[in-house]
């Protein structure tokens, strides 16, 4: 299998998750568009559910393939979220945001009775931190919250570049119109006390470690998909 065949298996077993009628979260990225198509094909033969994306480019794929869409204000509780993740540990703590959705993710998941991960075996990991953790700030006082957020890094034993996101036309913009600041640490030993501190930085809008979100991670690789509870 390459690698969209991988993406497409983890999609594939994450749609036996979801049932005629649920209100589902759907997620970002080109592993959430693989499952955006297969929901597309139960959908054209009758299957019903209502959908709430977690980006505009997830809402534009959704339109196109006629999967139906709600806003989370119409549907503020939703059943499942399918997404996919940067990265996964082996206690379901999340690295995402590297498409750029990680507000919206976050919010779509929390308001979730369940969140599954599909992802293929190139996102598992020891422990977190070998991807850029996506941090969105505002774009009001970019620098000092980069400062802020490279002192508490030093404070947590943390060292490595943190870039502003750029695209080819200068800063990248979120769906929310916040910058993000990757910040590329390596490895990441206590997660839960830099999700801390980021929460406590006055300019973070949001980050990207998922704690305690995730109740399932399907993923695949060239012997099947397997599930991580
Ligand atoms: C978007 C995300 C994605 O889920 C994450 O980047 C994985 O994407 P892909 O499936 O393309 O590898 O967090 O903000």
């Amino acid at each position: 299998m390459d690698a969209r065949q991988l993406k497409i298996a983890a999609a594939q077993a994450a749609l036996e998750h979801v049932e005629d009628g649920m209100r589902l979260g759907i997620g970002t990225g080109s592993t959430a568009d693989e499952f955006v198509r297969l929901l597309a094909e139960k959908v054209a033969d009758g299957f019903k559910i209502q959908g709430v994306p977690t980006s505009e480019r997830t809402a534009r794929l959704c339109m196109e393939l006629g999967v139906p869409l709600y806003s989370l204000d119409d549907l503020p509780e939703l059943d499942l979220t399918i997404d996919g993740a940067d990265e996964v540990d082996g206690a379901l703590r999340l690295i995402k945001g590297g498409g750029g959705a990680l507000l919206r993710e976050k919010i779509v998941a929390s308001a979730s009775s369940r969140m599954i991960v599909i992802a293929d075996e190139s996102k598992l990991v020891d422990m977190l931190g070998r991807f850029p953790l996506p941090i969105e700030v505002a774009q009001f006082g970019v620098a000092a919250t980069r400062i802020a957020v490279e002192r508490l890094a030093s404070r947590l034993g943390l060292s490595g570049e943190i870039a502003l996101r750029l695209e080819k036309d200068g800063a990248y913009l979120t769906d929310g119109n916040h910058f993000i600041l990757d910040a590329s640490f390596g490895r990441i030993p206590d997660a839960e006390a830099l999700a801390n501190g980021l929460a406590a930085i006055a300019g973070v809008v949001e980050h990207g470690l998922f704690l305690n979100m995730a109740n399932a991670a399907i993923i695949a690789s060239q012997n099947g998909a397997r599930t991580l509870l």
